[in-house]
């Protein structure tokens, strides 16, 4: 599912925690996480899709993700798509700063 997106869209899917480790912010640490890892593959930006009622949806607006129109994928069959809402979460861009640290960095 994730090849006909731009390759400057990195999609996110099937993260869970343990249920009695949730609610400690490991869920948004791991989100973090990918996000670094993401950005420094070079992507702009981030794709998930959670079911309507799943409360992970204020865990992702927290964490800047907004809803958008479901991306077409053309090609691909009606059943085999992903049934839920499209979150998105475009990366600040990184500027180059000589002597910056890459906390510093993100942070511009
Ligand atoms: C989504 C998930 C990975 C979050 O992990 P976590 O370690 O609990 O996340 P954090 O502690 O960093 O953040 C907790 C936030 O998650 C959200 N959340 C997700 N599931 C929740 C639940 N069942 N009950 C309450 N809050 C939930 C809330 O926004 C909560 O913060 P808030 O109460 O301040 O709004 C975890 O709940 C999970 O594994 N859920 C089941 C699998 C799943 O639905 N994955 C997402 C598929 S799109």
């Amino acid at each position: 599912m994730c090849a006909p997106l731009p390759p400057t869209t990195a999609q996110i899917h099937s993260l869970v925690v343990h249920p009695r480790a949730r609610g400690n912010g490991r869920g948004e640490r791991l989100f973090l996480s990918l996000e670094d890892e993401a950005r420094e593959a070079g992507h702009e930006n981030a794709l998930l899709y959670v079911l309507e009622g799943n409360p992970a949806r204020r865990l992702y607006a927290r964490l800047g993700y907004q809803v958008v129109p479901t991306p077409a994928l053309p090609g691909v069959p009606a059943m085999l798509r992903y049934p839920g809402i499209a979150m998105s979460k475009p990366f600040p861009a990184v500027l180059a700063i000589a002597g910056a640290t890459p906390d510093v960095a993100r942070a511009v």
